[in-house]
């Protein structure tokens, strides 16, 4: 079906009233104006996803969209040919393209993006979605500076198109625990917390990526970035300033800092002492957060689970019980949902690229106190408009 360039008022999403908006409106996907654009919505209650980037993260992707009946699986987009050859043998036959705009000069019903290459260079590959209207769900992080990430959120905002960043952590059972005993106030409120995050990662094992073995700051901003986002979201409170340390230990495989190391101090007088590194030197992985509230604590003892918490004079954690999980799958299918829901039925828009700027921010601010050794404000950091 070849569909003609044309002024489009609003009418984003199946059953909605066209209605006027700035393009300043992310929220509200159905408000919209489209100049010289295609009529880009399905009719039919379905996204047909484009899937961008076949990697170890693309094919946590392709597994979740096949699993998604609102979702079709439209077509693959890489520009390595085996990855390709990979994801045909693995997720059924679709059309391949090695470029999104080859993609997009081919099929004209694609009603979104989901986008899983390395976090390097997307701009065009935004730009070209934008042109065309489709929201996008992108992998995190955004990108690996925030002056870039800003013009990603610039873009898309300025095309009245949803960005939506896989914060996949978000959606994880014990995370929606965590927040459920915060707002009972279980063990009251928050006033301090450890989260510590040790892992051997063999960046050279075959199922990983290989790009973080070189770029600068690996565990910073390919893995930390999850957990800055988690404090954020869990606390509901937005960071104020950082204490950091980055560095690498004389065994690490990475060419950049694997260890970090970051008090933050949140609003409201909330500390977080963080301590992460991908180069813990023992296979077997620690991870604790521990939340210190005014009546006693809130423990995760896993990185996907073993929730408890105990009052002060317990003498044991009373156990959070969490319904069955699938690594990287169910939390994944989560978010897809949240953004099918956000695209399709105007449900509130999640993990929005100009939220995910605070905690990139939080990001840069470390890395520049470990250059200074002074504290950073992450105001200071935070690109202005
Ligand atoms: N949310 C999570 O839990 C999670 C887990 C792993 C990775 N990630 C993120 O996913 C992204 C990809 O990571 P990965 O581990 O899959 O990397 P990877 O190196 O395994 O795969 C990246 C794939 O993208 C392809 N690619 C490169 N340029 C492309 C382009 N212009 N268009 C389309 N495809 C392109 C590569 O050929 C490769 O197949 C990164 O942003 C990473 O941080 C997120």
């Amino acid at each position: 079906m070849q569909r003609s360039p044309s002024l489009i008022l609003g009418a984003r999403g199946w059953g909605m009233g066209a209605r006027l908006s700035t393009p300043r409106f992310s929220t509200l996907p159905n408000l919209c104006v489209f100049v010289d654009s295609p009529l880009l919505w399905s009719n039919t209650g379905m996204l047909k996803l484009l899937l961008a980037g076949l990697g170890v993260r693309g094919r946590h992707w392709a597994q979740v969209i096949l699993r998604e009946p609102r979702c079709q699986l439209a077509a693959f987009v890489d520009p390595d040919p085996s990855a390709l050859l990979r994801a045909k043998a693995d997720f059924g036959h679709r059309p391949t393209f090695p470029s999104l705009n080859d993609a997009l000069r081919a099929l004209d019903d694609i009603d979104a993006l989901v986008l899983a290459n390395p976090p390097i260079g997307r701009e065009a590959i935004v730009r070209a979605a934008v042109a065309r209207g489709l929201p996008m769900l992108i992998e995190k992080p955004l990108a690996l500076s925030l002056p870039e990430a800003l013009r990603l959120v610039r873009i898309a905002e300025a095309g009245g198109v949803a960005l939506m960043v896989g914060l996949n952590f978000r959606y994880l059972p014990v995370t929606f625990a965590i927040k459920k005993l915060l707002a009972d106030g279980t063990v009251g409120a928050a006033e301090f917390a450890r989260f510590t995050y040790e892992r051997w990662r063999d960046g050279k094992r075959p199922d990983l990526n290989k790009y973080p073995l070189s770029m600068d700051q690996p565990m910073l901003w390919e893995q930390s970035i999850h957990h800055f986002d988690l404090m954020r979201h869990v606390y509901e409170r937005e960071p104020l300033h950082v204490l950091c340390q980055t560095w690498n230990p004389g065994w690490s495989m990475y060419a950049d800092d694997s260890n970090v190391s970051a008090l933050f101090e949140f609003a409201g007088g909330l500390r977080v002492n963080y301590h992460g590194t991908w180069q813990g030197n023992w296979a077997v992985p620690g991870f604790e957060w521990r939340t210190d509230c005014s009546l006693g604590i809130i423990t995760q003892r896993e990185q996907f689970g073993a929730l408890g918490y105990a009052r002060r004079d317990d003498s044991a954690l009373t156990p959070v019980p969490l319904p069955p999980h699938e690594r990287w799958i169910s939390e994944t299918r989560a978010l897809l949902d949240a953004f099918v829901g956000h695209v399709l039925d105007s449900e509130p828009f999640e993990c929005s690229g100009r939220d995910h700027l605070v905690s990139l921010a939080m990001l840069v601010a470390c890395i520049r106190s470990s250059q200074t050794g002074a504290a950073v404000a992450i105001a200071d950091v935070l690109p202005t408009e």
